[in-house]
């Protein structure tokens, strides 16, 4: 566990954040931290990580924790270390030094959640906790901690958002609307966790022409955000083979023609994310066709955030970002027609499949455990197009919400080589065009945005993105 040692000024940005709870909600409400699974015997775990929703109002990664917030007042549930624990974990504070630590007026064991028995006879049986009831919560993802949910409550305790119902859809909304405008408290946490992400990507690519597969690179990367006490905040991607969205190989070489994409994000220590992609070219230098696509995405990445600002649909800069790359794709004789009639029709997303972004905050994908909640406004829905199923967030900006703007060109074989898509798209491609790109197989820029009272700040503009930069930060 992180120390015990807190400024006054952090404690009461919490406890801020707890009665803003307060003011949204006339119930009370449990929240669990989750506990670490076994990966394959019970004292060889995974590493823990808090669920987002308890550390955003306890501020410390506490395990098999549970807190009760009503009117602001928390109130701690947590077993002290068992005596041989010291053994093998060193001292551990005790509950009452955690409970005074995060602000708690009162300070229990877990067994004090156990629902309650009444035995009147003929009438015997079990109800809620004496603490649970009348209360909503969050499920967590930790299977064994949401059974202990379900026991405290009496009652099912389910992850899926859309069957969720009552005063834990409430909560849920709540929550949402707290953790999406982000306070002065998160945003230091988040600049924490960029900066180091930041080294670790510049790391990455001075490390780049000396490495001779992904794993030297990653490894180079990763060990900034290990030596400053972080961790990664999402499995890295770190490959030549940008084209797999989520490549969580490591094993290729790496070639002079190549380019190489990495992303990978920092989480601080409080549990706040970053997330940022760069790519480069192995060998310091992009080739001409690498050059024109790197500058078609970085074109829509710069127009995206040119345009942000409070009022903005999230979703018109995903469509802003996709008739940007069909303009330079159309520019470059890749597609034929019209801007607006190939981003219609979706052949856009024959290169661009994902969304432009999503939120960010102590989640990577902040608050997807809700599933669309936090991502969509009440009333929208994904839409089946295949341009626009992959939008993660599609909503109003608002000044205080971070988002990530991470538009792409990819060339995804399973995409490219569909019979049925290469069909419907047979007029709008030029084949034998875009075969002269096969030096590209993905290219994506991302970073960090915080939406402010008028527009944006890059949190990560830092990190370099023009391709004459990154170029130099490949080659010294
Ligand atoms: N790193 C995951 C993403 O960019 O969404
Ligand atoms: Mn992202
Ligand atoms: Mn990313």
């Amino acid at each position: 566990m992180q120390t015990l040692d807190r400024t006054a000024s952090l404690i009461d940005a919490l406890k801020a954040r707890r009665l803003r709870l307060a003011a949204l909600v006339d119930f009370p409400v449990l929240l669990w931290s989750g506990q670490s699974s076994p990966r394959n015997f019970r004292a060889n775990k995974f590493p823990f990580r808090a669920s987002s929703h308890f550390l955003y109002f306890a501020g410390l990664p506490l395990e098999d924790a549970v807190m009760r917030l009503e009117s602001g007042k928390l109130t701690l549930f947590m077993d002290e270390a068992s005596p041989a624990s010291a053994l093998w974990h060193g001292e551990t504070p005790k509950r009452e030094e955690i409970a005074a630590a995060i602000g708690a007026i009162e300070a229990y064991p877990l067994s004090e959640l156990k629902p309650e028995k009444f035995d009147q006879g003929e009438v015997w049986g079990v109800t809620p906790s004496k603490w649970a009831t009348g209360a909503a919560t969050i499920g967590v993802q930790n299977g064994q901690t949401r059974a202990d949910q379900s026991i405290t409550f009496q009652r099912s305790i389910l992850l899926d958002v859309k069957q969720i119902e009552g005063i834990d859809l409430e909560l849920a909304g709540a929550i949402v609307s707290l953790r999406m405008i982000h306070d002065e408290l998160a945003l230091a946490e988040l600049r924490k966790a960029i900066a180091v992400s930041i080294t670790a990507h510049k790391a990455g690519m001075a490390a780049t022409r000396s490495a001779g597969i992904e794993a030297e690179i990653r490894a180079a990367m990763e060990r900034v955000i290990i030596a400053n006490g972080m961790t990664c905040a999402y499995s890295s991607i770190v490959t030549v083979h940008g084209e797999v969205l989520h490549n969580d190989q490591y094993n290729h070489l790496i070639k002079p023609g190549d380019l190489l994409l990495a992303d990978v994000g920092a989480e601080a220590a409080s549990g706040w994310a970053s997330d940022i992609t760069r790519t480069w070219a192995v060998s310091g230098k992009f080739s001409p066709t690498q050059r024109s696509l790197y500058d078609v995405v970085l074109a829509a990445h710069d127009a995206c955030i040119a345009a942000i600002r409070p009022g903005v649909e999230y979703r018109e800069l995903h469509l802003l970002a996709a008739r940007m790359i069909a303009a330079g794709l159309v520019d470059l004789g890749i597609l034929r027609g019209q801007v607006d009639d190939l981003v219609a029709q979706d052949a856009h997303a024959l290169f661009f499949p994902h969304g432009v972004g999503h939120l960010l905050g102590l989640d990577v994908h902040d608050m997807e455990d809700l599933g669309d909640l936090a991502g969509y406004e009440t009333g929208r829905v994904r839409s089946n197009r295949f341009g626009l199923n992959y939008l993660r967030l599609d909503r109003p900006l608002q000044a205080g919400m971070v988002v990530t703007i991470e538009p792409g060109f990819y060339q995804v074989p399973a995409i490219l080589q569909d019979p049925e898509r290469r069909s419907r798209y047979r007029a709008v491609v030029n084949w034998d065009r875009l075969a002269q790109f096969a030096d590209v197989r993905g290219i994506r820029i991302e970073d960090d945005v915080l939406v402010t009272e008028t527009g944006a700040e890059v949190l990560t503009a830092a990190l370099p993105t023009k391709a004459e930069d990154v170029e130099q930060l490949v080659q010294n």
